[in-house]
């Protein structure tokens, strides 16, 4: 059923696996997470950019059909509907009032002590309603410009030490090298520092970019407390390459879903690889 990420994670967390958070793009990326979730009896977080919600019509349309798809197929596993990258207090708001079960408010652009005060607002308006909150620290790369050649700033551990004990929040995305979008070479990985974080909090940690991330990077981040990986970008990747490689080989279809399925399909295989990856499958 549909749920907040709180309890999945702390399980995750002390049972040594993570939990994907898969981003929804539209109906078929929807169908195809709770479908591989399902199959794979794995919990799951649909992962929702204030962009993808805008482009679907709206946080009340998205709800509506993830509800909708999870009482159709008969969904019996944890699903989290999640906020990713929320901008703002009133943007997590909007999204909560509307019924997601959990936010990630992003305010890691801000200097330390407003990222404090903001993302303790939103964690006092989302447990009074029963949402877990993911904060974050440091800047994924591939994703805003910086001074920094390529982008990438990494949390420091201190100032995550701080926002975790002066804000309640549920799980802590510390920006250590990952990129969102396809990686320019190996990755690498801060896992001194996120070791380092692991040991000054006892909270789980997410590792955003999964996109491109080697199963041994993944395997060494849970073992060092991540317990939620977020996957965008392959998804799109091969959803977008079935359509493509099946109007180059029938250029006479137009019936959207005999390309819109094998995107789906697509998408399905891909989710259920990474939940074997990620050990989550078989633990809802
Ligand atoms: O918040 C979304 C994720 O961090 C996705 O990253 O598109 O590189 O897989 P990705
Ligand atoms: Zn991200």
């Amino acid at each position: 059923g549909l749920v907040s990420m709180k309890e999945m994670m702390i399980k995750g967390k002390k049972e040594g696996y993570a939990i994907g958070q898969f981003n929804i793009n539209n109906l078929e990326f929807t169908q195809a997470i709770l479908q591989a979730a399902e199959e794979e009896k794995s919990p799951v977080i649909l992962g929702v950019s204030e962009g993808a919600a805008r482009y679907m019509g709206g946080f009340i349309t998205v709800v509506h059909m993830v509800k909708g798809l999870m009482i159709d197929y008969k969904i019996t596993v944890p699903v989290a509907i999640h906020l990713d990258h929320g901008s703002s207090f009133d943007k997590c708001k909007e999204a909560i009032d509307a019924g997601f079960t959990s936010v990630m408010i992003d305010a890691s652009h801000h200097p330390l002590e407003e990222n404090i005060e903001i993302t303790s607002q939103v964690v006092e308006y989302a447990h009074s309603h029963g949402v877990s909150v993911e904060a974050e620290l440091g800047t994924v790369g591939g994703q805003e410009d910086d001074i920094i050649a390529d982008g990438v700033i990494y949390a420091n551990p201190q100032d995550c030490a701080e926002l975790v004990s002066r804000t309640d929040i549920d799980c802590l995305a510390p920006a250590l090298g990952s990129v969102h979008g396809p990686y320019k070479g190996e990755p690498n990985i801060g896992f001194a520092e996120m070791e380092e974080i692991s040991k000054l909090s006892d909270l789980p940690l997410v590792l955003h970019g999964g996109t491109g991330i080697p199963v041994k990077d993944i395997q060494r981040s849970i073992s060092l407390g991540t317990s939620k990986i977020n996957v965008n970008t392959e998804n799109q990747i091969v959803a977008t390459k079935a359509i493509r490689d099946l109007l180059n080989s029938d250029p006479d279809v137009y019936d959207p879903r005999k390309y819109l399925i094998p995107a789906r399909n697509a998408i399905k295989n891909t989710v259920q690889g990474k939940m074997r990856d990620f050990g989550s499958s078989g633990k809802a």
